[in-house]
């Protein structure tokens, strides 16, 4: 029998990125109660979330300013929100202690994994994915998180109401997105002025980076077809 010792082609480089003070006190106090470790086994939602709600999944939320936002924002959702880079984990840590906000639970750990290992069938209401690392270089596209089989690994996680919210101010990453989901036999795309913000998303961090460099911004909306 063979087997692989290929590495898996991941969508993020793990930097040793500085921690701040807060950052720090933030991951050492607070992950108990608002952090989640990664486990290889089926989270049961109810036992996550003290209120039974729909749940809304985002993949990579930077430094979580957003992310703290929306949870606000749509109060009524419960959100679990990944990121594998500590300083974003620290930062959001403490903004949930700060508010008390009890509908927003983090993992620090590598999305793909979350969804393979920890998602039930048919749990999530919505995913959440907003500017993805566009990986513009030709030889890093196979880094973007953004392809089939990520498609296909989300797809029996939605409900059949579910939607995935993707958004990026990269023109040819958003074509290729677009792509996809026409290509798929499981999806379609649902909104078609990919153009307009939904009011419901904030802008993010990694976004007004975009606009100031005079990116456009692509927002899309993908349900089960
Ligand atoms: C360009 S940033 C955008 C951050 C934030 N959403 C924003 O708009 O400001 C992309 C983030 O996705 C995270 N990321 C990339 N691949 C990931 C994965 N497979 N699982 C979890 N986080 C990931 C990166 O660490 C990074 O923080």
């Amino acid at each position: 029998m063979t087997t692989s010792n290929k590495r898996p082609v991941r969508s993020y480089i793990l930097r040793q990125g500085r921690l701040t003070k807060h950052q720090e006190r933030g991951i050492k106090n607070f992950s108990s109660k608002y952090a989640i470790p990664f486990q290889k086994s089926f989270l049961n939602f109810d036992q996550v979330f003290p209120k039974r709600n729909k749940v809304i999944l985002e993949i990579g939320f930077g430094m979580g300013d957003s992310t703290f936002e929306i949870a606000q924002v749509m109060n009524d959702f419960n959100f679990l929100a990944v990121e594998v880079h500590s300083p974003g984990v620290g930062s959001l840590l403490n903004k949930i202690n700060l508010s008390q906000i009890e509908n927003l639970k983090i993992i620090q750990h590598d999305g793909i994994e979350v969804l393979n290992e920890m998602i039930p069938r048919r749990s999530l209401d919505g995913v959440h994915i907003f500017f993805p690392d566009p990986w513009p270089k030709k030889k890093h596209h196979k880094r973007r998180l953004l392809k089939k089989s990520f498609l296909e690994l989300i797809e029996p996680k939605l409900t059949l109401s579910g939607y995935i919210h993707i958004a990026t101010d990269w023109e040819p990453y958003a074509i290729e997105i677009i792509d996809l989901v026409k290509q798929s036999q499981f999806y379609k795309m649902s909104n078609r002025n990919f153009n307009k913000k939904p009011q419901a998303r904030p802008f993010t961090k990694y976004e007004k980076r975009g606009l100031r460099l005079g990116h456009q911004v692509w927002d899309m909306i993908i349900t089960l077809s």
